[in-house]
């Protein structure tokens, strides 16, 4: 199995287009911090194709270090089908941009995303005017094989809230993360970019696998109210803060098996620069800090 992250950054990317905080002043100038794109990882068995894992606004660049080498016909896309772990827009917006596809984009993901997609955010409608989507819901727990690929993906659910567009709409939604297994090489590798819930099922997942990628958009809960930028905490925006008795950063701390990364990091967060006390203290934990074209075989 191999995976590639595509974008380690959370929405807005980094640095943010109107953000000047500290770590996005520190990208700009390149010195003190690496920029970003925003969320999207590639992944795909010894066996088959590409699959790209959420759709973000920086697709087209993204999905450009995945072209063929040698493309099968002038028009061949580099990845066979999108899977989506929620319907936010830093993890939907990408589908527009495959509308030049010449065959129909194939999207996976759990029936309340679909719902997001047709009500809230009617993407997959828009697309039927351009290349076409063809719909693949996922059972939360239930292994669903990927056609065309040696990989097995298996949803569940994570907490978190439906993307503010669906606010007003009575629709509750949960995010999903994503364990894929690759029934040609072996292989676990377990995927959450936003994890509201941290329970006994959700670290049993992180536990038995090769390597997890996690979560690591915010250092604080009240991260951006203490810059000032808004009053919505980590919890309220669905993600656990890293940091903390109850943090992201001690529960993997504890875990022996898997190699372990961070990913859908937010713009205001200090593990960003290289010489911060916080990434050294992720560092010191066993866990590493992703940036876009960190590449894992398993
Ligand atoms: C999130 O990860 O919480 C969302 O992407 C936030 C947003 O972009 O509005
Ligand atoms: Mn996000
Ligand atoms: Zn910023």
């Amino acid at each position: 199995m191999q995976v590639r992250i595509l974008g380690s950054a959370a929405g807005g990317g980094f640095p943010q287009w109107n953000c000047h905080c500290e770590p996005c002043e520190a990208a700009r100038t390149g010195v003190r911090a690496r920029p970003r794109t925003q969320s999207s990882l590639a992944i795909r068995g010894d066996e088959g194709a590409w699959f790209l894992v959420n759709a973000s606004p920086d697709a087209r660049q993204q999905l450009e270090a995945l072209a063929p080498q040698q493309p099968d016909g002038v028009r061949a896309p580099p990845v066979a089908g999108v899977l989506l772990t929620d319907a936010e827009i830093d993890h939907t917006a990408g589908l527009l941009l495959l509308r030049e596809s010449a065959t129909p984009v194939r999207v996976f993901g759990d029936a309340g995303i679909e719902r997001a997609l047709r009500d809230g955010y009617p993407i997959l409608a828009m697309l039927e005017h351009y290349c076409g989507a063809i719909w693949h819901t996922l059972e939360p727990d239930r292994p669903t094989p990927l056609e065309g690929s040696s990989l097995v993906v298996e949803a569940f659910a994570v907490g978190g809230d439906a993307p503010l567009y669906m606010n007003g709409s009575g629709i509750e939604l949960e995010a999903s993360g994503f364990v894929f297994r690759d029934r040609a090489g072996g292989g676990v590798v377990t995927y959450v970019p936003g994890l509201a819930r941290l329970d006994e099922g959700v670290l049993a997942r992180f536990a038995a696998s090769d390597l997890v990628l996690v979560d690591g958009t915010f250092w604080r809960d009240d991260e951006l109210a203490a810059l000032g930028i808004s009053a919505r905490t980590a919890s309220d925006m669905g993600h656990i803060a890293l940091s903390g008795p109850g943090g992201t950063l001690a529960a993997l701390a504890q875990l022996e098996r898997p190699r372990k990364a961070l990913i859908h990091i937010n713009n205001t967060n200090p593990i960003l620069l290289e010489d911060s006390a916080e990434r050294q203290a992720v560092l010191r934990a066993g866990v590493e800090i992703a940036h876009d074209g960190l590449e894992f075989s398993l």
